[in-house]
């Protein structure tokens, strides 16, 4: 193959295999939004527990989605068909046109990961993150393609939010970008595009301003957590007050989000907030755990 100083990053049509990597919350539903869009697409996890989990909830999702009458059965059958789940990474990236990963946010795993995607993967494929903290430059190098590497950023619940961000960094090509932004159209999402590395983003920066103002009224008793998130509703038409919101992240993401960005940053602004730290030291995550700002019934409880 020829020395890759120029950009080989496909056109969409060049894109037919999707390998996510991570099922959790967020790798799980960004692979059923590809397999719902058509592409072949492998869900990678090296948690064979985590992979059986994911496809229990998904084949569930799908059933629900077509009992509401949203989507045929033969639909949802051949979407879960071309929706496949994987230990082995190096097998699952060998025939990857297009890489989304999703693991655990921690830098040197994903270090790993894109070193070894670097290896594996097919020269013409883009690697990008679904990272919301570490920008793509982070891990870019370690692959030996920097020009084919970028955030494709989802939000949760990926199956229903309709924004993916973009992030360009410096090396990042202009055929990567467009590629990346047309595959997000093509799962029927509305990507906006980042030119530039910014810690959080767009919508954490302005998720985080809010979350900040909302534990600040509450945190000095001018108002019930219930009533600031009903405010939130009536007032500003948002689906989830503040509080509520965070309980479905996860308290344990948006604690990990603030440290990241005030490591980055510095500023004392973004210091990480005291009430959310002490209920992630209790193990009150959020939805997840059935404890967080708010209780939640166990399902089926
Ligand atoms: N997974 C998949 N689909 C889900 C879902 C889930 N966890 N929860 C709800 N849905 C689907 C429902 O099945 C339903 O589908 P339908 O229209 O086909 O029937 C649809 O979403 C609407 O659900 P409901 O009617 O049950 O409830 P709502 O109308 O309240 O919608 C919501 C639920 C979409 C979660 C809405 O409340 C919402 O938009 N909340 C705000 C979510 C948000 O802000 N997300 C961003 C978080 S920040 C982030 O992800 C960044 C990261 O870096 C931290």
């Amino acid at each position: 193959p020829l020395p890759s100083t120029e950009s080989t990053a496909p056109s969409i049509e060049g894109i037919r295999t999707i390998l996510v990597i991570g099922s959790g919350t967020m790798g799980s539903q960004i692979g059923m939004a590809a397999a719902l869009a058509g592409y072949e697409t492998t869900v990678q996890d090296i948690s064979a527990e985590s992979l059986a989990k994911a496809r229990a909830e998904l084949t569930a999702r799908m059933e629900a989605t077509v009992a509401k009458g949203r989507l045929a059965a033969a639909e949802a059958e051949a979407a879960l068909g071309r929706l496949s789940f994987a230990t082995d990474l190096d097998a699952s990236a060998a025939g990857a046109d297009f890489v989304i990963e999703a693991a655990t946010e921690r830098l040197d795993i994903k270090e790993q990961i894109f070193a070894r995607l670097g290896q594996v993967a097919p020269e013409h494929a883009i690697l990008a993150t679904n990272s919301s903290t570490l920008g793509a430059s982070k891990v870019a190098a370690a692959t030996g393609r920097p020009d084919r590497v970028c955030n494709m950023h989802f939000f949760n619940p990926a199956l229903v939010m309709k924004c993916v961000e973009v992030v360009r960094h410096r090396a990042t090509s202009q055929a990567t970008v467009e590629t990346t932004l047309e595959l997000a159209r093509r799962l029927g999402k509305q990507p906006v595009l980042i030119n530039r590395e910014v810690p959080g983003f767009i919508a954490n920066r302005l998720m985080g301003a809010i979350q900040k103002e909302a534990l600040a009224l509450a945190a000095a008793g001018i108002a019930s957590r219930e009533d600031i998130d009903t405010t939130a509703r009536t007032a500003l038409g948002h689906p989830m007050g503040p509080f509520e919101l965070m309980d479905m992240v996860g308290l344990d993401v948006i604690d990990f989000i603030a440290q990241a960005t005030y490591a980055e940053t510095g500023d004392a602004a973004d210091r990480p907030d005291a009430q959310v730290a002490a209920l992630v030291a209790e193990g009150k995550l959020g939805r997840k755990s059935g404890q967080g700002f708010y209780a939640y019934p166990a399902p089926g409880t």
